[in-house]
């Protein structure tokens, strides 16, 4: 096992970066696929702010592949089952993600996972994993549910909130405590406002293009690095607290701490600081949009919330879920639900790549070099593998009807040797605080608001999600057979 971090990404210059881009591009053995390929800032701009619709459209007009000039350069797009399994199974080796078009990511998270390619990838998810079994897993329930029942309190019948806002800063306290043992009252914790400072590191993956290869004082770059020195100051803090005290716990830090390769070589604090924060970001990012949208379609949706509580009313007696219910899914009302919010709202909405060789997908030739993106949001929009698929319908995901899909057709985790190593645990957590939620209260949302999508980079509500808070209705046993 390599314990060896991978190169220092050597061209450090933005400017210099899309220069090599073009020249890769020139540089084209074969044709990109058919597309949209010429030079357009309206286009780029369209993409940024609602990238569904195009590619809903280019997929009618160039099939499952195909080429959309954005910003600088060609992008190419893989959509639909046979597309998602070439990326992420069959011909993953194929595959880069370090060098991809979410490669500004590296500026935030360094070298953690998400970023890192090859044998330091797959040694440093070997020594991650244990950390995710299942049995490792159980151990994080009464946290998610203390944390729950904490958060729940504002959740008082007549109030109204933001559930995105009161979600999000859920979600990084349990982060924080269940996978990383940090306190989030402790002193370091409660100096700086976590969620606060990820949102405004996260803001730059929602600017502008081309602001986002400034690097002058008042940039989005010099906004991002701020933020990410303060989140970095508690993370180092936990690191010297750990290392000089000999402290360990069941938690992912004394993993990385005590990791060693066949020739003693250990973790840097600095790649230790990475995998921290890889996994800060993706463990509150993508369950807080999950919980936002799962409570946004049962607004709209009061019948599937009397089915879900009717199944608690039977199947928990009204009360909570026990932790084996919530850690097998065993609750099949709340997990096709669940399903369905990931299929229409998919949190990790695009995989970026870029390809080693030049490849033949369906047809068509792409160059080595090329940026290409398999994309689950719009795969889970293809009305030919789901019918209908702007409607909310949990049913979609009964066992008959998902055994039924194509292999690649839904891939809200990734797949192969990059699906997300936070699954099981972003699952545990969404199913947790959603029939917490439920136990306690129903939520409405005010009449006006319409919902809007950004993506920064994970998609999210932009206007979060404004709630009225009510009481939850009484017992609705009786509903459960018809709906079960
Ligand atoms: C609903 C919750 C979640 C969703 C929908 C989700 C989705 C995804 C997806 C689609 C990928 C693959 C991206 C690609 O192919 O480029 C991924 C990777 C990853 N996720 Fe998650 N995730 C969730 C929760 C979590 C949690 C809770 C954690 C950590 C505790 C986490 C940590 C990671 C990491 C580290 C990777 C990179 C894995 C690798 O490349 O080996 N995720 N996630």
């Amino acid at each position: 096992m390599a314990l060896v971090g991978p190169p220092p990404l050597l061209r450090k210059s933005p400017f210099s970066v899309l220069l090599d881009d073009l020249r890769d591009e020139r540089a084209a053995s074969v044709p990109f696929p058919p597309g949209e390929t010429r030079f357009s800032l309206a286009r780029t701009r369209r993409f940024a702010e609602d990238p569904l619709p195009m590619l809903l459209q280019a997929y009618e007009r160039f099939g499952p592949i195909f080429t959309l000039r954005l910003f600088h350069g060609n992008v190419v797009f893989m959509l639909g089952p046979e597309a998602n399994h070439y990326i992420t199974v069959s011909h993953a080796s194929n595959f880069q993600w370090r060098e991809g078009h979410f490669r500004d990511l590296i500026g935030l998270m360094g070298d953690g996972l998400l970023t890192i390619d090859g044998e330091f990838h797959r040694a440093s998810r070997r020594i991650m994993l244990p950390a995710f079994h299942h049995e490792h897993i159980a151990t994080s329930v009464a946290v998610i549910e203390q944390e729950t029942e904490r958060a729940l309190q504002e959740l008082r019948p007549g109030t109204e909130l933001d559930l995105y806002a009161w979600t999000r800063r859920l979600a990084l306290r349990v982060a924080m405590r269940a996978l990383f043992g940090l306190d989030p009252d402790g002193q370091a914790a409660r100096s700086i406002d976590a969620a606060g400072l990820f949102e405004e590191a996260l803001a730059f993956y929602a600017s502008e293009y081309f602001l986002r290869i400034l690097r002058g004082p008042r940039s989005p770059w010099a906004r991002l690095q701020a933020a990410a020195r303060q989140l970095d100051t508690l993370i180092y803090a936990e690191i010297s607290e750990r290392r000089s005290s000999g402290a360990r716990g069941t938690d992912i830090v004394s993993l990385l701490l005590d990791a060693e390769d066949e020739d003693g070589n250990r973790l840097s604090d600095l790649q230790i600081r990475d995998e921290v924060m890889t996994l800060l970001f993706a463990g509150h990012d993508t369950t807080t949009s999950t919980v936002s949208f799962m409570f946004y379609e049962l607004a709209r949706h009061p019948a599937i919330v009397d089915r879900l509580l009717a199944e608690q009313d039977a199947l928990c007696d009204g009360g909570a879920p026990s932790a084996e219910q919530l850690l097998s899914g065993g609750l099949p009302e709340l997990e096709m639900v669940l399903d369905e919010t990931l299929r229409k709202y998919p949190p990790a909405w695009v995989g970026p790549r870029r390809a080693l060789q030049s490849f033949q997908f369906a047809g068509q030739t792409v160059p080595a070099r090329a940026f290409v993106n398999y994309c689950s949001w719009a795969s889970h929009h293809l009305p030919d593998v789901f019918e209908h698929p702007e409607e909310f319908r949990p049913e979609r995901f009964s066992a008959q009807a998902r055994a039924a899909l194509p292999k690649g057709a839904y891939v809200p985790f990734g797949g192969g040797s990059r699906t997300c190593i936070g699954m099981r645990f972003g699952q545990l957590e969404v199913r947790t605080i959603a029939s917490l939620i439920l136990t306690r209260c129903t939520l409405s949302l005010p009449a006006e608001f319409e919902l809007t999508i950004r993506q920064m980079p994970t998609i999210s509500p932009k206007q979060g999600v404004p709630v009225h808070v009510h009481a939850r209705p009484s017992r609705h046993a009786s509903d459960l057979p018809a709906a079960a």
